[in-house]
């Protein structure tokens, strides 16, 4: 949704294709069906005249570069499931069947190396007929942060173009004219392992924060003060280190579990990674044995969870953190009253039977405890609304909050 949209904004015809009618409907009246920051004002300038949406496979064949940007869920097992990778390449090989022109199809999609080669390749040729040189294929891994994923588009760090052959990374890389940034021409499977090399790196960098922080907190350490000393070192760089309940969405999670799952495959134990996913999986039981240390068996205790959403500007709960501490809360027989500005309605399709509450001053009156899940500015300045708890224990998970009293998970 975001990268057609902006697509658009630089200029080119953009046809996103989308199995759901829903979907293309609001796409057309210039509906964004996710929110994101800037989305709305982008798209309505565009829906309609740049950029249309449609179920339609057969327009396809019009367009010089394809871009596939279906979703590769984990399987139980942790891999990457690729079947709407594949059938999203066998709808674009028919619909090429009896295309004169040379197109190139580009994965954005993040799947694991060797995707592109050895499933879209063949499945696309298979299913049009064609023979390699008639069609291009490139894989462009995306590096858009949920929230601010406009604003991530516009302002890339690099732009990632592994390709095939030369020309079909020539044909692709002017779609990206307008923007500033490094260039990055690779092999295919590079590019692919670039996506999860790079989700994997930062996810690690939350861990070793979040393993500090865990030590800071015994020695009475600030590990914010820590890390702000660390990351001025410019090799290490002061981004995402922010210690706290660990990372969620739809992303991070996934994608160290696909590559532990890679590794395996080819015979390597990833010793590291499968710490990063221990420590994170670790961490939001230690929100709940600091609250347990605060107010006791939290058997009848009414708790406010503030933050829902798997980061601040979202309406996304997918693997966010609030999920393994609302499972713990309501497994220890605690009553929770839950609030995020965006994600409320989210979250009760995980958990219909919790109480939602439209106000973080609603969901704290009479509770015997407060956790703040989620770094939303909008905590940032509560203070007097935690007067309308029973007791003010407090708990921040994300170090947003101000007043004096909150006791953080790892500082
Ligand atoms: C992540 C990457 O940052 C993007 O570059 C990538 O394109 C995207 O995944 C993807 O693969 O599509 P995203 O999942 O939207 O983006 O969100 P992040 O901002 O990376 O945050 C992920 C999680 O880490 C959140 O739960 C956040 O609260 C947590 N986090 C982040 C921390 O706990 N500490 C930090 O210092 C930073």
């Amino acid at each position: 949704m975001v990268s057609s949209t902006c697509l658009a904004e630089l200029g080119h015809d953009v046809e996103i294709i989308e199995i759901f009618e829903d979907k293309v409907r609001s796409i057309n009246l210039g509906i964004p069906p996710i929110y994101e920051q800037g989305l709305q004002e982008m798209l309505s300038r565009h829906a309609g005249n740049r950029l249309k949406a449609t179920t339609d496979y057969s327009d396809i064949a019009n367009s010089n570069v394809i871009l596939i940007c279906v979703g590769t869920p984990p399987k139980n097992d942790g891999s990457a499931d690729l079947s709407m990778i594949a059938s999203a390449s066998k709808a674009i090989g028919e619909a090429l069947k009896d295309s004169k022109d040379y197109h190139v199809v580009a994965v954005k999609s993040t799947v694991p190396p060797g995707t592109t080669r050895n499933v879209v390749m063949p499945t696309v040729l298979e299913h049009s007929g064609k023979c390699s040189g008639e069609v291009g294929f490139v894989m462009n891994p995306e590096f858009l942060r949920e929230g601010l994923a406009v604003q991530d588009f516009m302002n890339p760090d690099r732009i990632v173009i592994g390709s095939y052959d030369e020309a079909a990374g020539d044909l692709f890389a002017p779609i990206y004219q307008g923007l500033k940034a490094p260039m990055v021409r690779t092999s295919l499977t590079a590019a692919e392992m670039i996506k999860y090399a790079s989700n994997a790196f930062l996810a690690t960098k939350i861990s070793f924060s979040n393993e500090l922080g865990n030590v800071c907190k015994r020695l009475g350490i600030d590990v914010y003060e820590v890390m702000n000393g660390v990351g001025m070192d410019h090799r290490i760089s002061p981004h995402f280190l922010n210690a706290g309940a660990g990372f969620g969405g739809s992303c991070f999670p996934k994608d160290v579990s696909a590559l532990i799952h890679l590794a395996k495959d080819v015979g390597e134990d990833p010793i590291l990674l499968k710490s990063v996913v221990e420590v994170n999986e670790r961490q939001p039981m230690r929100i709940i044995e600091l609250l347990e240390k605060r107010v006791g068996n939290l058997a009848g205790k009414k708790v406010a969870v503030l933050g829902l959403a798997f980061k601040n500007d979202t309406d996304d709960a997918r693997e966010s953190r609030s999920i393994p501490v609302i499972a713990e809360l309501i497994a220890r027989g605690a009553k929770v009253k839950a609030y995020d500005p965006k994600a409320n309605s989210s979250m009760s399709k995980i958990y219909p039977a919790i109480d939602y509450f439209q106000s973080a001053s609603d969901a704290l009156k009479d509770a015997d405890a407060c956790l703040v899940m989620t770094e939303w500015p909008e905590f940032r300045n509560l203070d007097k609304e935690f007067d309308l708890m029973r007791s003010r224990a407090i708990i921040d998970a994300r170090k947003v909050l101000s007043c004096k009293d909150a006791e953080g998970i790892c500082w």
